[in-house]
């Protein structure tokens, strides 16, 4: 397998020869910098998210004690853990324990206790299928019932967290409002206090996308409004010896259109210095009314930049230097597209949006969902990993934060089905001086790319991600082969072997046709790569 694989990936450059349509003839060249770090994200740059909605009905947060979950959860640190969404501009706390479901959860356990019997898991997974159809006749029908959660929902996020290395983001409830249109902020502050309490290590956001409140609750709040509901929080912060320091952000907007630009420039006017980073969400398409072609579509891939690019400059202008995140991301919205947006398919809207975020100006990028509701979930309702676990674990290992140029061009421009980025490698896993060229194949007619000699004499790892089915229609398939495996996980604690073919130095590449690729060119001496 191994072998057969080898060939098809590097065809040797031994004499160089250019001749068209020969062997050895290139469509595209790779042109690339390895003096200058372009600009450098934050470690925790792929960042995931877990939908409010989960605490609809309390006792679904006890899937967070699976086992599986939390090591396929560690895989991903270091990253930020954002709990939000619609839901969560209807959520109430309750500062009490939750009287049902509190027997037996000690609060103090060590991670190495943490144990939900199987029983318990295999019930609330049945039950969490029928609770997901309640929930979308909810968002269907826009009527969002007020949900009132316990002590027991915070202590489980954290024991999530703290246990798997992430960091939590907690959405509180923008809709809580005075007579008046103010924040109504006296239940955020008794959550913050259990959570002083505590001593629970985590940041805050106050509600989620704004620019529908009306729609979903009647209530409009202006942009300029929420600022002034941000600096109020951030205020209340400030009084807090834990979260004095702690990060905020917002404002969640969604992404811009129209009116939804206005209200972000309002927000920064008086909300810009309570927040640490300015937060918007993104999704390609509509989850209802999609298809395979658009998730292949580069011209679909495109339509990001153009929207990163707008946000940065509405940023930039209002309050120049702030960070810029996406707060939360997937490839369709309504809750993704059933049979896509958790299939092999989805991984090139979101291999994509990692590295154009990267390379356009995000600091973090939050994908919808880790676990939980709809398609667009990265591990599936049984709790087990879908394609896009599997790259975005192998994205952490490899890439590291800092940005290289990176471009493939040919007589006729650049290609838009071959699509490349470039970082130095993660120094976690490689010597430094090493780069990772993230590579995209979306084309079924033959390109081959020549290597020039900064990176043509360095060993090379790659690792390979397709479809473990053929064909266009393969890649609706729900599992994906790294070098030619299909990967699974060993048992509960152990994620499969995830290493990479070692090939020798060579000056062409090739990209099987559909597919997802890593190349670590180890010895390549980057000088941006120090
Ligand atoms: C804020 O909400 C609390 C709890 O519902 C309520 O008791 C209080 O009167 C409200 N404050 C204002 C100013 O509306
Ligand atoms: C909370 O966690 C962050 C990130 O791990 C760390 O930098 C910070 O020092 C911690 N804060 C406290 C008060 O422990
Ligand atoms: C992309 O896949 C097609 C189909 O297998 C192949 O002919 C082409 O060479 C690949 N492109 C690159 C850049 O390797
Ligand atoms: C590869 O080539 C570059 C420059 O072309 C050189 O700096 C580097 O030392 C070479 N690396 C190896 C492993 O020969």
């Amino acid at each position: 397998m191994r072998s057969v694989l080898l060939i098809i990936l590097l065809t040797m450059g031994t004499d160089g020869s250019r001749v068209r349509g020969g062997p050895g003839y290139s469509d595209l060249v790779l042109d690339l910098d390895l003096s200058a770090v372009l600009r450098r994200v934050d470690q925790r740059f792929l960042s995931v998210t877990i939908d409010a909605s989960l605490a609809s009905d309390e006792r679904f947060m006890l899937l967070l004690r699976s086992q599986k979950l939390r090591t396929l959860a560690k895989a991903l640190s270091p990253a930020f853990l954002r709990f939000g969404g619609t839901s969560q501009d209807f959520m109430v706390f309750n500062p009490q324990r939750s009287r049902q479901l509190d027997a037996g959860l000690t609060s103090e356990e060590s991670c190495s206790d943490v144990q939900l019997p199987w029983w318990i898991e295999s019930r609330l997974k049945e039950d969490w299928t029928l609770q997901q159809l309640i929930l979308l006749k909810e968002e269907q029908q826009r009527k969002y019932r007020k949900v009132h959660f316990t002590e027991l929902t915070v202590d489980m996020l954290l024991s999530f967290t703290r246990c798997s290395g992430l960091q939590l983001i907690f959405g509180l409830n923008a809709l809580l409002r005075t007579a008046d249109n103010n924040w109504n902020s006296s239940n955020a502050r008794s959550l913050l206090q259990y959570c002083e309490s505590k001593q629970y290590n985590m940041s805050w956001e106050l509600g989620n996308e704004p620019n529908s409140f009306e729609k979903k609750a009647g209530i409009r709040v202006d942009g300029y409004q929420l600022g002034l509901d941000f600096a109020r929080l951030r205020w209340m912060m400030s009084e807090s010896k834990l979260y004095r320091n702690a990060g905020l952000y917002g404002p969640d907007v969604g992404q811009p259109k129209g009116r939804r630009v206005d209200l972000l420039k309002s927000f920064l006017q008086s909300g810009a210095q309570a927040v640490d980073a300015c937060t918007w969400h993104h999704y390609y398409v509509n989850g209802r009314d999609t298809s395979l072609k658009d998730f292949l579509d580069p011209g679909v891939l495109d339509t990001l930049s153009i929207k990163i690019n707008e946000v940065l400059e509405t940023v930039k202008r209002v309050s120049p230097g702030k960070s810029v995140w996406l707060g939360e991301t997937s490839s369709a919205f309504g809750g993704g597209a059933a049979g896509l947006s958790d299939t092999f398919a989805a991984g090139f809207m979101w291999l994509d949006k990692l590295g154009l975020g990267a390379r356009l100006g995000l600091d973090i990028v939050m994908r919808q969902v880790l676990v939980g509701s709809g398609s667009y979930h990265m591990i599936d309702d049984n709790l087990d990993p879908l394609p896009d676990y599997w790259l975005s674990v192998l994205y952490k290992r490899l890439v590291g934060p800092e940005v290289l140029q990176v471009q493939a061009v040919s007589d006729f421009g650049q290609s838009k089905r071959v699509r490349l980025y470039l970082h130095c490698a993660n120094k976690k896993s490689y010597k430094s001086r090493s780069v990772v060229l993230i590579s995209m194949n979306l084309s079924k007619k033959a390109v081959s790319i020549s290597v020039p000699e900064l990176v043509s004499n360095s060993t090379v790892d790659a690792f390979v991600l397709q479809s473990d089915q053929p064909g266009e229609e393969g890649l609706r398939s729900r599992c994906v082969k790294l070098n030619g495996a299909v990967l699974k996980m060993v048992d509960d604690k152990t994620l499969p072997d995830l290493s990479g073919v070692r090939l020798p130095p060579a000056e062409h590449l090739q990209l099987p046709a559909y597919s997802l690729t890593f190349f670590v060119f180890l010895d390549t001496h980057a000088a941006a790569c120090r």
